[in-house]
């Protein structure tokens, strides 16, 4: 009788959470009595030949995570999965519709459309349960009797990969089209040409591939690298290849959307055949380096050379891909190559064009005429607006919302992608320690992104087709660092296109959410645990003496232990007062392994944990929203960017004022600053210093600057340490310390970000 009772509580429990587990969530999903039992007897039935490739999915999932398959029959009574996409007279509203049925007899599947079907498929194969046992043992699968009713949100339901910073084989690209559709998502953007390498093979330009798919080497660590691991790099994929791989997805419903960047990220092109350039008689190699788009690397010079070429190319490309949109890049052209070169001059003084941004559009028009006559679209990223968009074209908006919203307006079909919130290049912890391109960018960030703009009326959100995540793989050269950018931020991005924005729900997802990731760890995926790490803030106390450290976390299996300097280990109960120089570790294990663990060096001085005010918030897009208060927290990083504790703002004059809460003797003040040029983080042009007693009144200190340089290779940035008081034998009585910033508020021409406003960064405010 006990152990009856425990299998109904089992099996209740194993219920109630199926009924929770289904990423994206379903628009609508009823329990039902009862269990429908899945096992190597179990049969499915189809009523049409063109589902047999929605059951090979559906048979290969089970062959290799459960080690068996059912066989198709065209009749049975009873334990059997029904597959059926009905043949409606007319063509239904949404193809990628589906109803699900599980009931004790059999399960239905119906989909309005085959897409439906196979949509209808991937939530069967998340009410599948996950078992730990070996896979030659599993003979019964257990799905919950229930009633679903979905459809997405959005028609354009993408994910990126750039295959031409680092080359990923066939198999893989086939993993990730497998991974889009079990996130019931249907584009796959291939990012196929740039700078670093050409991926396609072009029967007309056979050198595209044999020189323009190759790098002699690529750069170690961040931009600009500690030196170059001389590693020949590279890889194409056939046109046999491209084929197999847009049949693969379209067996999955997917749209295989190819790039090919024009006018700028041309480089590849312009090392095969640097006659296309504004530069034809200087010879030119395939980039080892990124982070210089614009400066160092040539773009497409606008000849008809060019134009036949790009013509051909697209010609060849547009007969393998059966997409409607095709991509032409368009981002980040420099226009510097096409001032210095007499017949780009020429053309723009000829059409009559005002500017070299005109000149870009007239270049983009070119090519959508061409790419419209042989019944095509094109799609751009965003800067295909600078100088007045083409008619007819599709803007992807990468560099925020602006893009998006402009085009909308002006009746532009649009595919969302902002770096804030659809970057997965970006980091997802405030501690990362494996090279990203830096930025922060954690998962219930992705989850709150709203794919329409609240500025577009209801008539133009219409224009907004979806949203996608971009893999920019500068710092990802192997499958297990893409799954640890992409997983589970993928899952968020799912939810966000797929499920109805009623249906969204962030403290329902977290309940989803390790199912989710016992699936990735059934995939062998390498996901990113970032979701469980022990957040740490460190606030300032009531009286502002000493400082307050709070733990939390995600996850509650296991306590966050403590251990403080010549102490002993202790469970984490209620935030630690810190009054002095002290190191303190919190470590937290999940299936016994240690999944996050965090050291405290807090080193005091007479500014930490004083009161800190500044005339601009910090900026929320960096790691560097744990605030102002993380410049006097006793805490330094050296990990810049990446980290919490650095404070940054974008080319705005800056002042903090601190109180020290009464006069206090000091002799100088010290400020970490960052130099990373690359991510356009610069010193700022001035620091100055000025000194208070009533707050009101501030005198201007003798400046004695003296810098301290230290340099992180690994992650190229330079950390200055300046000095700002005379130093060291005079002593100042002042209470306000009052810290003004000038920024670069112009980065010069022939710098990375040349002509844009400078970052500028600092961390920990000394006062000694
Ligand atoms: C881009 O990130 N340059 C589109």
């Amino acid at each position: 009788m006990k152990r009856l009772l425990l299998a109904i509580t089992l099996f209740i429990n194993i219920t109630a959470i199926a009924q929770y587990n289904i990423i994206p969530a379903p628009a609508n999903i009823e329990m039902q009595n009862g269990s429908f039992v899945i096992s190597p007897t179990t049969v499915i039935i189809i009523n049409n030949e063109a589902e047999k490739s929605t059951v090979n999915f559906l048979n290969n999932y089970l062959k290799t995570y459960y080690g068996f398959s059912l066989p198709i029959v065209s009749k049975a009574t009873k334990n059997y999965i029904s597959i059926i996409t009905p043949t409606f007279v007319r063509k239904p509203d949404n193809e990628e519709k589906y109803i699900l049925n599980v009931s004790p007899n059999s399960i239905l599947i119906q989909g309005d459309g085959k897409a439906g079907t196979f949509y209808g498929i991937q939530t069967l194969i998340q009410l599948l349960p996950i078992q730990t046992t070996s896979k030659s043992t599993i003979k019964k699968l257990t799905i919950p009797s229930v009633s679903i009713q979905d459809q997405p949100r959005f028609s354009y339901r993408g994910m990126h990969l750039d295959v031409s910073r680092h080359f990923f084989p066939v198999s893989y690209i086939k993993k990730y089209i497998d991974y889009i559709a079990l996130h019931k998502m249907n584009y796959f953007h291939w990012h196929l040409t740039d700078d670093q390498g050409w991926r396609i093979e072009i029967k007309k330009y056979p050198k595209l591939t044999s020189i323009g798919a190759w790098r002699d080497g690529t750069i170690i660590g961040r931009f600009p690298g500690k030196g170059n691991d001389g590693i020949k790099h590279g890889g194409y994929y056939t046109q046999l290849q491209v084929k197999e791989i847009v049949q693969y997805a379209a067996d999955r419903h997917i749209t295989v959307l190819p790039e090919i960047e024009m006018p700028g990220h041309s480089m590849a092109v312009l090392a095969a055949y640097p006659e296309l350039g504004t530069t034809p008689n200087i010879a030119t190699k395939v980039p080892m380096t990124w982070g210089l788009n614009g400066v160092e690397n040539n773009v497409f010079a606008p000849t008809e050379k060019t134009f036949s070429f790009l013509e051909d190319v697209l010609t060849e490309v547009m007969d393998l891909f059966p997409s409607k949109m095709i991509h032409i890049g368009g981002d980040e052209c420099s226009k510097i190559w096409w001032k210095k070169d007499a017949y780009s001059q020429q053309l723009i003084k000829e059409k009559g064009l005002k500017n070299e941004d005109e000149l870009q559009s007239y270049f983009i028009q070119r090519i959508e005429k061409f790419v419209n006559s042989k019944g095509k679209i094109i799609i751009g990223w965003d800067e295909i607006l600078e100088g007045g968009l083409a008619p007819n074209a599709a803007v992807m908006s990468w560099t925020g919302e602006q893009g998006g919203i402009h085009a909308a307006k002006e009746r532009h079909n649009v595919v969302m992608t902002p770096g804030g919130w659809c970057y997965f290049d970006h980091s997802q912890t405030k501690n990362e320690d494996s090279v990203t391109i830096g930025s922060y960018l954690p998962l219930e960030k992705v989850y709150n992104y709203e794919p329409i703009p609240a500025s577009l009326t209801a008539e133009e959100g219409k224009y907004i087709l979806g949203a996608q995540g971009n893999v920019w793989t500068e710092y990802m050269a192997y499958p297990s660092k893409v799954e640890y950018m992409i997983f589970p931020r993928m899952s968020a991005l799912s939810e966000v296109l797929w499920s109805s924005k009623e249906n969204r729900n962030w403290q329902d997802f977290e309940k989803r959410l390790p199912m989710q990731l016992k699936r990735y760890q059934l995939w062998k995926a390498n996901y990113s645990k970032a979701y469980f790490e022990i957040q740490s803030s460190i606030m300032p106390t009531e009286n502002n003496e000493g400082l307050l450290l709070k733990l939390e976390s995600k996850q509650t299996e296991n306590p966050i232990l403590i251990k403080k300097e010549n102490s002993t280990s202790l469970k984490y109960n209620t935030p630690l007062l810190i009054n002095s120089t002290t190191k303190v570790e919190a470590v937290q294990s999940m299936n016994n392994a240690i999944v996050s663990s965090v050291v405290f060096n807090f080193s005091f001085n007479k500014a930490t944990g004083k009161k800190i005010i500044s005339n601009i918030a910090p900026s929320a897009t960096y790691p560097g929203n744990g605030g102002l208060f993380s410049l006097v927290n006793g805490v330094k990083s050296n990990k810049g960017v990446n980290s919490s504790e650095w404070c940054g703002w974008n080319g705005k004059d800056v002042e903090l004022v601190i109180d020290l809460g009464k006069t206090t003797p000091i002799r100088e003040v010290n400020l970490d600053i960052l130099e990373k040029n690359g991510s356009w983080i610069y010193a700022a042009e001035s620091y100055t210093l000025e000194l208070s007693n009533d707050g009101i009144n501030y005198e201007v200190p003798n400046q004695f600057r003296d810098d301290e340089l230290t340099e992180d290779y690994y992650s190229s940035t330079k950390f200055i340490k300046i000095k700002l008081t005379e130093h060291p034998s005079k002593m100042f009585d002042t209470r306000f310390i009052k810290i003004k910033i000038t920024p670069l508020k112009k980065i010069p021409e022939g710098k990375p970000g040349g002509g844009k406003a400078a970052w500028m960064f600092i961390d920990e405010i000394e006062v000694n």
